[in-house]
């Protein structure tokens, strides 16, 4: 493996419904499948070092599908939450939740929240849930925020920049996003992580998110350590500055 390592990933975890479609199976078995495949990615990106992994789990748009899978999916989300307070507790995993979480229903809120709480000093690794999450809703609060602070007094609008409005979003304390993966064939964005995934490297990927284990991650992490990130400088300039800042227009 490379040693060129992205410090930050994100997935849309996509595919569950269609997994089990061509067995015949009811979606939410592909959503249970699924939850598998969070635990061994989540565990291979700690062990490989990864400094912060977000997981698009559910979106703002995924409220209106059918009532039983969005209960289906709480009941998984809770399971998760609950099966795995001692692995993330004991690999100094921070857990943290972006999103309208208090349109959650307490059966996944209250282990989340507890959770998220108790895993807060942890260094290992942030774990992000993307949960009732989009990224236009996620840019309207963080507008709305910045308008507050101006209409209050404590800010000018000229002192507004990328860097205060990058700093607004719920992923602000995270590293800059490296490497987005999706699955499922799809090559979508989806309203997930639309300002942070600026200049992080796209990869699709064919496999069904039931079957994205590790070895498909390994994968992932070889066609990113392949890409040349230049960030709208030239391939010279590149190799002249071999900086590593992010500049954050062109
Ligand atoms: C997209 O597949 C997947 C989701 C909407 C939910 C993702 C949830 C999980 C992976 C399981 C629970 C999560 C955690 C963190 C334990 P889809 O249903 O849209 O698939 P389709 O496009 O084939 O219909």
């Amino acid at each position: 493996m490379s040693t060129s390592l992205p410090r930050h990933v994100g997935i849309i975890m996509d595919g569950n419904g269609r997994w089990a479609q061509v067995r015949r199976q009811p979606r939410i078995e592909g959503h249970r499948v699924g939850a598998e495949s969070v635990r061994d990615i989540t565990r291979a990106s700690r062990q490989l070092g990864l400094e912060a992994l977000t997981l698009y789990a559910f979106s703002s748009q995924n409220w209106s599908r059918p009532a039983d899978e969005v209960a289906a999916l709480m009941q998984l989300l809770r399971d998760y939450l609950i099966d795995e307070r001692a692995e993330i507790m004991d690999n100094q995993i921070r857990l943290h939740a972006i999103g309208d979480i208090e349109r959650l229903p307490p059966l996944v809120r209250d282990p989340l929240d507890a959770l998220c709480r108790d895993s807060a000093d942890h260094r290992g690794m942030t774990l992000t849930l993307a949960l009732s999450y989009g990224g236009r809703e996620s840019l309207a609060r963080a507008a709305r925020t910045l308008a507050a602070q101006v209409a209050a007094g404590t800010l000018r609008p000229e002192a507004i920049d990328v860097d205060t409005l990058g700093k607004t979003l719920p992923t602000g304390e995270l590293p800059p996003l490296d490497l987005l993966i999706r699955t499922s064939g799809e090559q979508r964005i989806s309203n997930f992580m639309l300002w942070e995934a600026a200049y992080a490297e796209l990869v699709f990927v064919d496999v069904m998110w039931p079957d994205f284990r590790r070895n498909e991650l390994y994968k992932c992490l070889e066609a990113y350590a392949a890409r040349e990130r230049r960030f709208g400088l030239t391939s010279a300039q590149l190799a002249e500055t071999e900086s590593d800042v992010e500049p954050t227009a062109g």
